[in-house]
């Protein structure tokens, strides 16, 4: 029985991918492997729509490939691969540019958010169709999932559009794709501001638990989270953002109930919660970043595993791209 295509990506817009990346993308991406035929990009095209020094993309590209196997992606289980290797997602991203509305696109929210924070001229128009080439990515590999954030919840659903348009003009040609938003007990907060979501593009990086960071200055971080003035550990979203926040990444790392945590440590202050969270945390991203810097002092084997990927994705994309020339003639 053939399972069903999965897609997903990531941007390498770090060095290292932080705790959020980790636990709201690698781990489910990790345990839905078995279950589907998973394509898993570096989507570096993605990149380049905001300025980058090109040594310095080509090293976070390797990088971030580097965490995903790191972190258990497997490469000859999915196909894990740089976006910019298979030609195809820029040739068909022009395609769909050109059955997308000029007004549909400008009410994607995420540009609207990125070009007033760069201002009119330093945002680019590749920025603007950003979400097309996003929908090209996940069209060429007929998905039918697409684990991602809420944030880009908007943008798979421009992807459904474009794929029923383009069906209803020239013939079935694409599988139409579900999103798979991801769940709260998946989504981490900034540790020094635990009402924003961490991220890597952070302004300050004093809340952001780095994967490949040094392991006692993670610790250092978790034992200087902002909690609050109660001093017990139990979960509350609203009243306690912090001790919450903790709870959740204690749990993800784990595998364990929240409740059976804050059953753990009842009586006990949060410095001995901290303190177990960040044991948990040396555990859990010690031997990821040790798997990530061998495969990184090996350049040679990681190039040869992306080549495969590309090899194995560009046959899947091909196919599509091959189809959709010939339906509009082409
Ligand atoms: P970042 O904000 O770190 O640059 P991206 O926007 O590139 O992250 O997202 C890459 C993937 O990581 C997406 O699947 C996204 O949903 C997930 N992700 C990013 N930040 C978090 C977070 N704080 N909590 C959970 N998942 C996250
Ligand atoms: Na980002």
């Amino acid at each position: 029985m053939t399972k069903p295509r999965l897609y997903s990506g990531m941007q390498p817009s770090a060095d290292s991918l932080q705790a959020g990346n980790y636990i709201g993308a690698l781990l489910q991406w990790r345990d839905m492997q078995a279950s589907y035929d998973a394509f898993f990009s570096v989507v570096d095209l993605h990149a380049i729509t905001v300025p980058q020094q090109p040594e310095e993309l080509r090293e976070k590209t390797r990088r971030t490939a580097a965490q995903y196997i790191a972190a258990g992606i497997e490469p000859s289980k999915s196909t894990l691969y740089v976006q910019s290797h298979v030609r195809a997602h820029a040739e068909l991203a022009w395609i769909l540019s050109t059955i997308t509305g000029f007004g549909e696109a400008g009410r994607m929210t995420q540009f609207k958010d990125k070009s007033q924070r760069y201002g009119s001229d330093a945002t680019s128009v590749g920025l603007f169709t950003y979400p097309v080439l996003m929908a090209a990515d996940i069209l060429l590999y007929q998905s039918e999932l697409v684990p991602v954030g809420d944030d880009q919840k908007q943008h798979v659903e421009l992807t459904r559009d474009l794929a029923e348009r383009f069906n209803s003009r020239f013939g079935e040609t694409f599988t139409v794709p579900m999103p798979v938003i991801q769940k709260d007990t998946a989504r981490i907060y900034d540790l020094q501001n635990p009402t924003a979501k961490m991220s890597k593009s952070a302004e300050s990086d004093a809340g952001v638990l780095w994967l490949l960071d040094d392991l006692a200055k993670s610790a250092k971080k978790i034992m200087r989270a902002v909690t609050d003035n109660e001093g017990s550990v139990h979960f509350d979203r609203e009243n306690k953002p912090g001790v919450s926040n903790l709870l959740t990444i204690y749990a993800a790392l784990t595998g364990r109930q929240v409740g059976s945590i804050e059953d753990e440590y009842a009586g006990r202050g949060y410095g001995d919660f901290k303190k177990g969270l960040a044991e948990v945390v040396v555990n859990e991203f010690g031997p990821v970043r040790e798997r990530a810097n061998e495969l990184l002092s090996d350049p040679a084997e990681l190039d040869r595993i992306l080549a495969a990927n590309a090899a194995k994705a560009d046959a899947v994309a091909d196919a599509t791209l091959a189809d959709v020339y010939d339906r509009i003639g082409l």
